[in-house]
């Protein structure tokens, strides 16, 4: 009873990702003041939430109390999370009270129909295409279940994989592309990792302004320090490294979420003559959907 929507291998490792569940998931309700995190995998979801999370919770010109913020406030529409307390992530979400802190990876056709209906806050961060294959191939390297469906030695390997649409919410460019379209309803805010790393404080601001709750300049300053790589490393609440996972044979595993946290920093794990093969690909693709090349650079 596996859904396999579009592309050969996308959803067949999310175990929870069945037809009885997106049954659940198309009659979730959005409510308006829910606030909603779209994204593909591995392009500054976490990050974009800790941000989210301390801007909800800063009050008036008060400094930010970064205690106040945790990411187990947030609930995984598909996938299970900290806050679902042993439901099923859906079913989590379903049963809180907006408005709810929800973040997704899904397309935007698997968003429940209330997603055009109640139109909640979207926030949709996208990031350089070549890191989020490094970073994803870290993470598969991490996860076992993950490793063992779709074995790669190495990022090119990896590489070669995805662009085979062997992953996660593959094909990229469908995914991208059903938010992308969105990215000018006025319920939809659009950010990129390199812009929050370029000017936080400004990203800071700007995202504050969508959610209905100005900072003050001090304020915005705070959340960009206390969301900072290195900070954010530091602060359990904002850590998903805090995750483990369980390998058969080896016992726990530490899940080093807070990797790296660069721009660019696919060179060190790509050659030059591969990253012009991803980019070659990444032309063909931009072009087969309809989308300019130089947003996955
Ligand atoms: P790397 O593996 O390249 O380090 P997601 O939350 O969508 O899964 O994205 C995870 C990526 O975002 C990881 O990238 C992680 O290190 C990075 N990240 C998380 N918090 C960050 C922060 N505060 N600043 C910069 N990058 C961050």
């Amino acid at each position: 009873d596996k859904l396999v929507p579009y592309g050969p291998a996308n959803v067949m490792l999310l175990e929870d990702f069945n037809i009885p569940v997106m049954q659940k998931v198309a009659a979730l309700e959005f409510a308006k003041n829910d606030i909603v995190v779209c994204s593909y995998p591995k392009s500054g979801t976490t990050w974009t939430q800790a941000i989210i999370s301390m801007i909800m919770h800063a009050k008036d010109t008060e400094p930010i109390d970064v205690s106040q913020s945790k990411l187990d406030e947030w609930l995984y529409i598909e996938m299970n999370a900290p806050a679902c307390k042993g439901k099923r992530p859906v079913e989590a979400a379903r049963d809180a009270a907006p408005p709810r802190l929800l973040r997704t990876h899904l397309s935007w056709e698997l968003l429940p129909q209330s997603v055009t209906t109640n139109s909640p806050r979207i926030v949709f961060v996208h990031r350089n295409l070549k890191d989020v294959i490094v970073s994803m191939y870290h993470m598969y390297c991490t996860f076992p279940n993950l490793a063992s469906a779709h074995p790669a030695n190495s990022a090119a390997e990896f590489a070669e994989l995805f662009m085979q649409d062997k992953v996660h919410h593959a094909p990229y460019f469908h995914t991208f592309k059903s938010v992308w379209e969105h990215r000018n309803d006025p319920n939809v805010h659009h950010l990129s990792y390199e812009s929050l790393r370029e000017d936080p404080r400004s990203e800071i601001k700007r995202l504050a302004d969508f959610l209905d709750k100005p900072l003050t300049s001090q304020q915005a300053e705070q959340i960009a320090h206390h969301t900072d790589f290195d900070n954010m490393r530091q602060n359990e609440n904002l850590n998903s490294s805090a995750m483990t996972v369980t390998d058969k044979t080896t016992g726990e595993t530490k899940f080093e979420f807070m990797r790296k946290g660069e721009v660019r920093g696919w060179r060190k794990h790509l050659s030059e003559e591969y990253g012009q093969k991803i980019d070659d690909w990444i032309q063909q693709e931009a072009r087969n959907y309809g989308l300019d090349a130089s947003l996955f650079r």
